[in-house]
């Protein structure tokens, strides 16, 4: 009992000691501040990041150097209900940002017919990690295989909800082994698509079983003969409309396309982003939820596969119910789910 009491006040004391050292840093900032080229290697050592040779490593320092500034202004103007973040993306300009991560591959969609949600109440508030349908984030690294990503994840969500069993499935199954015209791996693809390959396939089998490899493979066709998560199909949800859109994430996890084309969207770290973005879908990710802030602000919760160092854990929230029909950065431009 002694000791624990010593203990207590140890940290007491520690805490006192790290307060008073916390006031005096920010009395004096100006010598705290580290050089770019400081905080540039620090990064690198965070991030576990190497560089080929010097001017590689120069010419990754300047595009650092103009991303933090970036960031650094942005947060400091505070103008947007959302912060930026110096994050893993930080050494990329935002060209090769896309070019390596994004891969969502817009194609003409048919007129929706049916829409299995049409009559539903939603809930004022969802969030489908509570109800346990939602896996750990993943990451797709430098691998255009979002809209894999963003298939398993909406598959994953109605097999916890039909089997009552949360599994996390195989997107590599679907890269290597998709091959339906408009899904071309690490290149880029389609959620429909690849619920299409689902369905046609008779299942899924599981991340253990046909483990991530971020890369072109061949299709292993024993892998690809289990059959763990089955869909009956899919529906797309009416376009440009986020109220259906509401409907539909009420129900069940979605996949969504969405505009990620910008800065802002590459270094997003927390709050209710707002954009800066366009309407020309290059992402896919999925609607895992929906709310309102603490602030008012409605949102919808999206499950990205960029890590978890990215956003709030791997999550971002996007503004809710916008004045543009498409939805924030075209939402409710291209929404999906399978059905069972
Ligand atoms: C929704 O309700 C209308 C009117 O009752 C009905 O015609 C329609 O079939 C319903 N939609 C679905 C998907 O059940």
């Amino acid at each position: 009992m002694a000791s624990t009491h010593s203990t207590h006040k140890c940290v007491w004391f520690a805490l006192v000691l790290l307060a008073l050292f916390s006031l005096l840093a920010q009395s004096r900032p100006l010598q705290h501040q580290p050089s770019m080229e400081d905080m540039h290697e620090q990064w690198m050592a965070q991030h576990g990041r190497f560089y080929a040779d010097d001017l590689e490593k120069e010419t990754r320092l300047n595009i650092f150097k103009e991303n933090v500034h970036f960031i650094e202004s942005f947060n400091h103007a505070g103008e947007k209900p959302y912060k930026l973040g110096i994050n893993a993306f930080a050494d990329m300009t935002n060209d090769e940002f896309k070019a390596s991560r994004n891969g969502f591959k817009a194609s003409r969609r048919c007129e929706s017919t049916h829409f299995m949600y049409e009559n539903v109440t939603a809930p004022s508030t969802m969030d489908w990690r509570k109800k346990g349908a939602v896996t750990p984030i993943k990451d797709q690294g430098q691998c255009g295989s979002c809209w894999a990503f963003s298939a398993v994840a909406a598959t994953e969500g109605i097999t916890q909800l039909t089997m009552k069993k949360l599994i996390s499935l195989s997107e590599q199954e679907l890269i290597d082994c998709d091959t339906a015209s408009e899904d071309q791996g690490c290149n880029g693809g389609e959620m429909d698509g690849a619920f299409q390959f689902i369905k046609q396939n008779g299942g899924i089998t599981t991340e253990a079983n046909y483990a991530y490899e971020g890369v072109d493979g061949t299709c292993n066709a024993k892998k690809k003969a289990s059959h763990v998560a089955k869909i009956k199909g899919f529906e797309d949800v009416p376009i440009n409309d986020e109220n259906a859109l509401l409907k539909a994430v009420a129900n069940q996890p979605v996949s969504v396309a969405i505009d990620a084309s910008g800065l802002e969207f590459q270094f997003y770290s927390s709050g209710v982003f707002t954009g800066t973005c366009g309407t020309d879908l290059d992402h896919g990710v999925t609607a895992v939820g929906y709310g309102t802030s603490d602030d008012g602000m409605k949102y919808w919760l999206v499950k990205n596969s960029w890590g978890t160092q990215w956003g709030e854990e791997g999550y971002i929230r996007m503004q809710r119910d916008v004045d543009a029909k498409e939805g924030l950065c075209g939402i409710a431009m291209d929404a999906s789910y399978p059905t069972a």
